[in-house]
């Protein structure tokens, strides 16, 4: 059975599963963080600037390559690129689709299983950070340094089960579980419950933040509106005066497009296997933009009101700024211990995380399972258990060398920052330079209940938004690209862990060969030899 006749049950449903796949960790920790630190209310500029220009057109580039692909019987990214493109270099460029997913998974497993473990000490009071609040930062960050492992290396297998491992066994089995059980069965009913819990979750976290008042009259000045202020209010960055100097600032840009391609899980090739199981007449443009709209609610709307505003009611302006793990694993703890009922809304919060990310880590492994079951036309439970081997590995491998996270952040620099450019320009190019813009406007539109008009659609996909990807690419190779090479120069960890990108991607490349052969025998047995068959648009 190599071609499983997969689709989705409801249009309600895919939607849901999408902005599933979007809505994660970045919509709570990542876009507080990165917008507080880029200029507050100034970075929505670049922010909705990168959104309209490159989130959503890549979107339904995405989108409409899945569907049409999907149409043709195929669901994976070299499958889908190969047949659109017309050519064998695109089925190989498409291997980015598989070996982005693969990679991400194994470190966005273990940040899920973080989210599981704290709301799990949350939900047993095993996380408190005693009665002194002098204390609290300090016993946060060595809970959180011993949970994941952070100064040292191989710590987890020394002597016994470490905790950690334990909750990374239940996250890593949840995803197989849900995956094994398909598309409609597994995903999309995971997402239908999943989405209206997290919603219901943040609300109930966002009404406590928003209701605090003033908790200590001894700085009256951390109160609500400042909270609101200190993440919302224009601010100047760096040493300029002017609120509005973050707009000359090529970095906060850069921050921008970045956040506005983590946040959408746009240029991974997800999007496109989950439009691969619609049908011929489901809607595409309407189906996109609702579940980015919804994607921008749970950013904007909940994670915008909830992170910073809470840790600047109880931390001052001091203690409201760090990254995404800072924020969300050491700083946040210390705000719950605070707040009144700290404990029980510390389990909601993290609960709430662990669906969201749950929600987007099935998303990571679906296009590679339809991409082993294609390629080697093997069965669901073969499919599942080759990937299970792979992404264990490689996430015991990150379990081992945990020492600052070193090896993580190398797998997320390469994939997460540098592969999204490199996939989503493949994808527009394909889609509106190969397939013909035109031609794609049809896909897009058929069925749809919401039609841009051609031209919009040809100049955005033709010349605006590739020429907006290469510029964003050249700025960042120009800021970026050099400090990261050099210190992957002095190898240890971050080397291996390029090694372990490497030894995947020479694998799928492989499976991608092997595939290609069965590919073309079954197309030169399906096609007559004349070329305008009835699918062909002119
Ligand atoms: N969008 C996810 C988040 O906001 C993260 C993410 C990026 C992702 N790319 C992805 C999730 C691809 C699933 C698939 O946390």
């Amino acid at each position: 059975m190599a071609r499983t006749k997969e689709r989705w049950g409801t249009r309600l449903g895919v939607i849901l599963a999408v902005a599933g796949s979007a809505v994660g960790l970045g919509n709570f920790l990542r876009f507080p963080g990165t917008a507080a630190q880029n200029g507050g209310g100034t970075f929505m500029v670049p922010y909705f600037c990168a959104l309209l220009l490159l989130g959503i057109p890549i979107c339904w580039a995405e989108w409409t390559l899945g569907k049409r692909g999907g149409q043709l019987g195929y669901h994976s990214c070299p499958a889908i690129l190969g047949q659109l493109g017309g050519s064998r270099i695109w089925r190989y460029l498409g291997v980015m689709g598989l070996l982005m997913p693969t990679i991400v998974y194994m470190y966005y497993v273990l940040v899920e299983s973080w989210t599981l473990a704290y709301a799990g000490y949350y939900l047993f009071g095993r996380l408190d950070l005693g009665s002194d609040p002098s204390q609290y930062p300090a016993r946060s960050s060595q809970f959180f340094t011993n949970l994941v492992g952070l100064d040292q290396d191989g710590f987890m297998l020394q002597g016994g089960l470490h905790p950690s491992v334990i909750f990374w066994m239940i996250a890593f089995g949840v995803n197989f579980c849900l995956i094994y059980r398909g598309i409609s069965k597994g995903i999309e009913k995971f997402c239908n419950v999943a989405m209206p819990i997290m919603v219901l979750c943040a609300g109930a976290v966002l009404i406590r933040v928003l209701t605090l008042g003033t908790p200590d009259p001894a700085h009256p000045d951390q109160n609500v509106l400042n909270g609101l202020g200190f993440m919302w209010n224009p601010k100047p960055i760096g040493s300029a005066h002017s609120a509005l100097s973050a707009l000359a600032d090529p970095k906060v840009w850069l921050a921008a497009a970045g956040q506005v391609f983590f946040t959408l899980s746009v240029g991974f090739g997800v999007i496109m296997n989950y439009a691969s199981y619609l049908g011929p007449k489901d809607d595409v443009v309407l189906s996109s933009l609702t579940a980015s709209a919804t994607n921008e609610f749970f950013e904007v709307c909940l994670g915008g009101l909830i992170t910073i505003p809470a840790a600047f009611i109880f931390l001052g302006a001091a203690g409201a700024v760090g990254g995404t793990f800072g924020l969300g694993f050491n700083t946040l703890p210390v705000v719950f211990a605070y707040m009144p009922a700290g404990r029980w809304f510390g389990f909601i919060w993290f609960t709430m995380l662990f669906l969201a990310a749950v929600t987007s880590s099935i998303s990571l492994l679906q296009p590679v399972i339809a991409f082993l079951e294609e390629a080697l036309g093997v069965g669901r439970r073969a499919s599942v258990t080759i990937l299970g081997l792979i992404t264990a590995l490689g996430c015991l491998f990150l379990i081992y060398f945990s020492k600052d996270l070193a090896a993580l952040d190398t797998m997320d620099f390469w994939m997460a920052q540098l592969g999204i450019f490199i996939l989503g320009t493949i994808e527009v190019v394909v889609l509106a330079w190969v397939f013909g813009a035109r031609r794609a406007h049809w896909v897009a539109c058929q069925g749809a209940e919401l039609h841009p008009p051609s031209w919009v659609f040809t100049v955005l996909m033709r010349c605006i938004t590739p020429l907006c990807l290469l510029t964003v690419f050249g700025a960042w190779c120009y800021l970026y690209a050099g400090d990261y090479l050099r210190s992957l120069a002095r190898g240890g960890v971050p080397l291996a862990a390029v090694g372990i990108i490497a030894t995947v991607l020479l694998f799928m490349l492989i499976l991608v060969h092997l595939a290609g052969r069965r590919w073309d025998r079954a197309d030169a047995d399906r096609l007559p030899p004349s070329p305008p068959g009835p699918e062909d648009v002119g």
